[in-house]
């Protein structure tokens, strides 16, 4: 089964409004002929709303980077679904290693955010991902599958085309660090197969799995020729819009049968 890939860019915890005016300007014209590839970009709050506006009419989804799973009532701080939905966000990024680790999210909560997310028809990107230590002292496989089995177990039986995992080890986030192709191949197809046992075969064929750490327009088409890997989430190298465009031209590129669609 063919998947459609997607890029998407998560600015994390930068641009103003206006330059994020600048940058959805200088995507958008780019981004008309790719019909290969979903494009998503991950704001901050304050740009949530502009960068709606601007891509409300294109095939770019626009996406938050963090929101809770009440609707409403005394969450100092927090932003709902109803709230994003209310200006047409159409993802959210979910568990992100930044918000397990400096925020204290836990897998509960991940898992509740995914299913609200998922109930509002929010299209989520669950990240997961293993630490160095981890990795080095054999972890890595309890903690990634601890992380999607608590995903799994909360949510219903969403389409594979209605959520996106995305792989994420968290020595190479922000690093330079990249995983070697081989590596992020052996994480995402070892991730697949346990959302096969989980569900099934319709499920783990369709489903999405990105990679994210460190992908760059030098690495991405080697990590996206991977055949569990189905685009990339990505945070440094998606600040500029020239070098995000180069990472979506290079999916497009890869091996989805844009015919077939
Ligand atoms: P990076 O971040 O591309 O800067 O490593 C990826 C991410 O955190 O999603």
């Amino acid at each position: 089964m063919a998947r459609k890939p997607m890029m998407a860019a998560n600015w994390k915890m930068n641009k103003t409004v206006r330059e994020a005016q600048d940058y959805t300007a200088a995507i958008l014209p780019r981004v008309e002929d790719s019909d290969g590839v979903d494009v998503a970009v991950f704001v901050p709050f304050t740009c949530l709303g502009e960068v709606a506006r601007m891509t409300e009419d294109s095939s770019v989804i626009a996406g938050a980077q963090n929101f809770y799973y009440e609707d409403s009532g005394s969450f100092t701080g927090e932003v709902s679904v109803p709230m994003l939905r209310d200006i047409g966000i159409g993802a959210v990024i979910v568990g992100h290693s930044e918000r397990r680790e400096i925020f204290g999210e836990d897998d509960e909560m991940v898992a509740r955010k995914t299913a609200r997310a998922l109930e509002a028809g929010l299209l989520p990107v669950v990240c997961v991902g293993e630490t160095k230590e981890e990795r080095d002292s054999d972890g890595m496989w309890d903690k990634i599958s601890g992380q999607i089995k608590r995903v799994m177990e909360e949510i219903d039986e969403p389409a594979g085309d209605e959520i996106v995992f995305a792989y994420e080890p968290i020595w190479a986030i922000g690093t330079g660090d990249t995983a070697t192709p081989e590596d992020a191949q052996d994480a995402t197809s070892q991730i697949r197969g346990l959302l096969r046992d989980l569900r099934d075969d319709e499920f783990a064929d369709s489903v999405r799995i990105l990679y994210g750490g460190s992908m760059k327009p030098e690495n991405v088409e080697e990590l996206i020729a991977q055949e569990d890997i189905d685009g990339g989430l990505v945070g440094g190298a998606s600040l500029e819009a020239e070098s995000f465009i180069k990472l979506i031209d290079a999916t497009q590129e890869d091996n989805w049968p844009v015919e077939d669609q």
